[in-house]
C-alpha cells in the first residue's frame, strides 16, 4: 500500500522515467500529457496509470541505482558499478558510520545513506556552496536527507566543521567505520583522513587518472595505512536479443580507478602469536582432505630471521586451501 511520502519512479513503454514522491495531490507534467498522481495509490507499486492523453506509465517502486541515476548533477557523479563495490568493500551496512568527500551532486552520497538505514550515518563533506546545495536537493528528494550530517567545509581544514556538536554521533564523524574521498587531490587529506577512522577502518578513494593514483600511493606509503589494493571497473553491456546475442557496439571504457586501503591501527611490532602450519599425521599423509585436530599458537621471536621475513605469517595451507576469489 503507497502512502505519501513514498518515492514511486514512472516509467512509459519508450523508457521515460520520473522519480517523485507519492503527494496524491499532485499533478505530474509530462511530454505525453498530465499524469494525475491520485491515480498511483490504486494501482499500486508494477500497476499502469495514464495521462490524460491516455499514455500509459507503469508505476515502480525505485531501485538504489535508480535513485542514483535520478540525480540531478552538475559534477562527475560516481557509476553505479564502483559505488555498488564500494559499499561492499567498506563493509557499509545497517549502523555504519561513514565519512564521505566531496559530496558533489550527491550520487555516492545517496547510496551510502541508503545502505547505512536509520540506525547509521553519513559525513559528508563539500566545500563549493553550489554542490553543498544540490547535493542537499537530491537527498532530500530520495527521502534520505535525515540520514546524513552534511557540512559546507573544506577537509583540508580537516573534519571537525563549525556546527559539528563534538561527541554527538549525529554530527561528530570521530571514530568512524570507513571513510571514501572523491577529490581531486586525496594524498593532501591522508593525516585528516587516519584521524578520523577507527583502527582498522577501511578507506577508498576514486581518481580518474593513473598519475594521481601513484601520487595517493606515494602518501599512502607514508602514511598510517596498510593492505592498499587498486582496481578499475568494466562492465560491458549486451543487446538482449535472444538469436543474435552480442555485445553493445559501444561501451564506456573509462569512470574512473578504485584505491582502497586499510587505517593500519596497532602497529605490527613486537612480539605477537602466529599459528603454526600444520601438516597431515602421517597416517593420513595421502589424505589430501585431512583436517588438523588443533592449531596452536606460538609467540615469535622480536627480531624474525631475515629467511622467514620474506615469507608471509602463517602462510601455508592451515584449514583448508581455499583460492582467492576476489
Ligand atoms: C567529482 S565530485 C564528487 C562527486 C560525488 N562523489 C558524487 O557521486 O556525486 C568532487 C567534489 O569534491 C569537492 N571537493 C574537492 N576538494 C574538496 C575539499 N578539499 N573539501 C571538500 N570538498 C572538496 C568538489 O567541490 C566537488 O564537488
Amino acid at each position: 500500500m503507497l502512502t505519501p511520502g513514498d518515492l514511486i519512479l514512472l516509467v512509459s513503454p519508450k523508457g521515460k522515467q520520473y522519480l517523485r514522491k507519492y503527494d496524491p495531490q499532485a499533478k505530474l507534467h509530462t511530454q505525453d500529457g498530465v499524469i494525475d498522481l491520485a491515480q498511483v495509490a490504486q494501482a499500486g507499486y508494477g500497476g499502469v496509470i495514464a495521462s490524460h492523453m491516455g499514455s500509459l506509465y507503469r508505476v515502480l517502486r525505485p531501485s538504489t541505482y535508480q535513485l542514483i541515476k535520478g540525480v540531478k548533477r552538475s559534477t562527475q557523479i560516481m557509476y553505479p558499478k564502483e559505488i555498488g563495490y564500494v559499499i561492499l568493500k567498506l563493509g557499509i551496512g545497517p549502523g555504519t558510520r561513514v565519512v564521505e568527500a566531496g559530496s558533489g551532486s550527491g550520487g555516492l552520497t545517496t547510496a551510502l545513506a541508503y545502505h547505512v538505514g536509520d540506525t547509521g550515518r553519513v559525513y559528508t563533506f563539500e566545500r563549493r556552496q553550489e554542490f553543498y546545495e544540490l547535493s542537499g536537493k537530491n537527498l532530500e528528494a530520495a527521502g534520505l536527507v535525515h540520514r546524513v550530517a552534511r557540512y559546507h567545509h573544506d577537509i583540508l581544514q580537516g573534519f571537525a566543521p563549525q556546527g559539528m556538536v563534538l561527541g554527538d554521533p549525529a554530527s561528530d564523524p570521530s571514530g568512524a567505520d570507513a571513510l571514501f574521498l572523491d577529490v581531486r587531490t586525496p594524498w593532501d587529506h591522508l593525516e585528516q583522513a587516519a584521524a578520523v577512522v577507527c583502527p582498522g577502518a577501511p578507506v577508498g578513494f576514486l581518481l580518474p587518472t593513473t598519475n594521481q593514483i601513484s601520487d595517493l600511493l606515494r602518501g599512502l606509503e607514508t602514511a598510517p595505512f596498510e593492505d592498499v589494493e587498486v582496481l578499475e571497473i568494466l562492465v560491458r553491456r549486451y543487446k538482449p536479443v535472444a538469436d543474435r546475442l552480442r555485445p553493445e557496439d559501444r561501451m564506456v571504457a573509462h569512470t574512473g580507478f578504485l584505491v582502497f586501503a586499510r587505517h593500519a591501527g596497532t602497529p605490527f611490532t613486537g612480539s605477537i602469536p602466529v599459528l603454526e602450519r600444520v601438516r597431515p599425521a602421517p597416517e593420513h599423509a595421502d589424505d589430501a582432505a585431512a583436517v588438523p585436530e588443533a592449531v596452536e599458537a606460538s609467540p615469535v621471536p622480536d627480531t624474525v630471521p631475515a629467511a622467514d621475513a620474506s615469507e608471509p605469517v602463517g602462510s601455508g595451507p592451515l584449514v583448508s586451501d581455499n583460492k582467492d576469489v576476489s
